[in-house]
C-alpha cells in the first residue's frame, strides 16, 4: 500500500501520468541571450553571445565555457559588459554564433567554430564607449549593464566558470523606460529569448507580480485561461 503523501503536497486524485522520461542533449530551456563585452590581452574587446545569465539583486551570474576567450579574459580584466539584444537582433547574435576570440581554436570548441578578432564588425554592431569601465557597450542594444566580475570559479563539472558581475552602471534606452521613472516598462521592453536552441521573443503579457512597481490595468492582459486549465487534472 502505498504511504499517504506528506501533508505540504496536494492530495492525488486520478490523474492520468502523461510524463515520458527522456534524456535531451541540451537543458536550455529559455533563459535571455545577453552579448559580453570583455577585454582582450591586447587591449581590443571581445564580443560574445551567452545565455546562461541571471540576476540576482545587483549581480549577474554568468555560465561560461572554460576554454572561451570570455572566461579567459575575465580571469585577468573583470570589467565587462552586459548587453541585452532586443528579439529582433536575433541575426546579430547568430552571425556571433560560431565566432571565438581564442586563437588558437580550443579543441571543446563545436566543429566549423572560427577565430574573428573583430566581433563587433562580424555581427554588424557598434561599440559605443562605456562610463565606468573599458570594454565598450553595445550600441543597438535597449539595455546595457556596466559590471565587474567579483568571483570566477569552476563549475562543479569542471568545463565551464561560474562569473559573479556587480553592475555599477545601468543605460537603457528611453523607449523601454518607464517616462520620468528608473522603471523598465515591461509592457515596451523584451528579452531575446534562447529555448531549447531557438530564439523567441516575449509573447503578450498574462498578469504581474504583487510587488510591481508599474501595475497596468486588466484591459492590458492576454485572455485570463479558463479556470482550471492549468490543473493537469482538467486537461
Ligand atoms: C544564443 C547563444 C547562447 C549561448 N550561450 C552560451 C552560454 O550560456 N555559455 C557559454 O559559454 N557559451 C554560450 N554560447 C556559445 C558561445 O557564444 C561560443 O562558445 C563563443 O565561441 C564564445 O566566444 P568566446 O570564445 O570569444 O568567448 C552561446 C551561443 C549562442 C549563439
Amino acid at each position: 500500500m502505498n504511504p499517504a503523501p506528506p501533508s505540504h503536497l496536494p492530495a492525488r486524485t486520478a490523474v492520468a501520468h502523461t510524463h515520458v522520461e527522456i534524456e535531451p542533449s541540451i537543458l536550455y530551456f529559455g533563459t535571455p541571450v545577453v552579448l559580453l563585452s570583455t577585454e582582450n590581452e591586447d587591449g581590443s574587446f571581445n564580443l560574445a553571445p551567452i545565455s546562461s545569465a541571471w540576476a540576482l539583486g545587483q549581480t549577474v551570474v554568468l555560465g561560461l565555457g572554460r576554454e572561451g576567450q570570455t572566461a579567459y579574459n575575465l580571469g585577468t580584466r573583470p570589467e565587462l559588459v552586459i548587453n541585452l539584444p532586443a528579439p529582433a537582433q536575433w541575426p546579430a547574435v547568430e552571425r556571433l554564433a560560431p565566432l571565438t576570440g581564442r586563437h588558437p581554436v580550443p579543441a571543446t570548441k563545436p566543429e566549423g567554430c572560427r577565430f574573428e578578432p573583430d566581433k563587433f564588425a562580424a555581427a554588424g554592431l557598434t561599440g559605443e564607449p562605456s562610463q565606468l569601465v573599458r570594454p565598450p557597450r553595445v550600441a543597438e542594444c535597449p539595455l546595457q549593464l556596466e559590471a565587474r566580475a567579483e568571483r570566477v570559479r569552476p563549475d562543479v563539472a569542471g568545463g565551464f566558470v561560474i562569473v559573479e558581475a556587480v553592475v555599477c552602471k545601468v543605460h537603457a534606452d528611453p523607449g523601454i523606460v518607464v517616462p520620468g521613472t528608473d522603471h523598465i516598462d515591461p509592457a515596451a521592453w523584451s528579452p531575446l529569448v534562447y529555448n531549447f536552441r531557438h530564439y523567441f521573443g516575449l509573447g503578450p503579457e498574462l498578469g504581474h507580480s504583487y510587488r510591481t512597481r508599474t501595475p497596468r490595468s486588466r484591459e492590458g492582459f492576454a485572455a485570463e485561461p479558463a479556470v482550471g486549465a492549468l490543473d493537469p487534472g482538467n486537461r
